[in-house]
């Protein structure tokens, strides 16, 4: 991606976080294609699934508060189910699709909007290559509970359905889970693991969609179990 310039860097830090702004072309929605739910037993290491990645990323990155979720509905654009993302996609052609060219925009053309976090540069090849595989309403059921190591398992999960909500720029409820150490701070607090098995008494995690899968769930209790490793 493109750097901003330094100027216009610091000049974005000065704004309050809002994703109130000006869009200088219309969003069109493209006539969508509904894709049915999909359901693999086995993942393949070359499709990039919607329910595993594509829409923990879109929820994660796109539906903060004052974003795009049912509430707030910023400019009108609601990014929290299938039915709704697919409207700003153009299915097989990823450089057509609203949701992929928003990512790759600089100053505050690029969504997420800053100073929240750009995607990183592989979040967004996900987003491309998911769109360019057909855009489909697909998930893949091969959680391995055997792995919980930090770095393979616990790491990926909290980039993908955490990390949007909970940087240094938008730490949701004062949580900032974009480090080991910040994501151990918040482990320590007591606050983790009660919101992720969304037990009573907590807020459930991630915010305002499903639970995370059973399987995903037990990976993060055997890891906090085992002391919560930087492994
Ligand atoms: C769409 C935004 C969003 C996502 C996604 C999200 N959070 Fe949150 N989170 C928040 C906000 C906002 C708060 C503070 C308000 C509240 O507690 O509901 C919060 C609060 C929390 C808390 C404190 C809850 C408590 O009861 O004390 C924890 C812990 C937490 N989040 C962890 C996570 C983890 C882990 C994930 C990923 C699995 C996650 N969050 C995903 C927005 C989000």
């Amino acid at each position: 991606m493109k750097k901003i310039m330094p100027i216009a860097c610091l000049l974005l830090m000065l704004f309050v976080v809002s994703c109130k702004h000006e869009v200088p072309t219309a969003l069109t929605i493209t006539s969508p294609i509904i894709s049915p739910p999909i359901v693999s037993t086995s993942c393949s290491p070359d499709t990039v699934y919607y329910k595993n990645v594509i829409e923990p990323l879109i929820i994660s990155g796109c539906t903060t508060s004052g974003c795009h979720n049912d509430i707030s509905r910023a400019d009108g654009i609601v990014l929290t189910t299938y039915t709704n993302i697919i409207a700003y996609v153009s299915a097989g052609n990823a450089s057509n699709s609203k949701l992929y060219s928003v990512l790759v925009k600089t100053g505050n053309e690029r969504m997420p909007l800053p100073p929240l976090p750009a995607f990183t540069a592989t979040q967004i090849a996900l987003v491309q290559k998911w769109i360019n595989q057909g855009a489909k309403n697909n998930a893949c059921n091969a959680c391995d509970t055997t792995n919980f190591k930090y770095s393979t398992a616990i790491q990926p999960l909290i980039q993908t359905n955490c990390v949007g909500c909970h940087s240094a720029a938008s730490p949701g409820g004062g949580f900032n889970l974009s480090t080991y150490a910040l994501v151990k701070t918040c482990v320590t607090s007591g606050r983790f693991y009660g919101s992720i098995a969304h037990s009573t008494g907590f807020s459930p995690m991630p915010k305002g969609t499903s639970k995370m899968p059973d399987c995903q769930v037990t990976q993060f209790k055997k890891w906090i179990d085992a002391g919560s490793p930087n492994n």
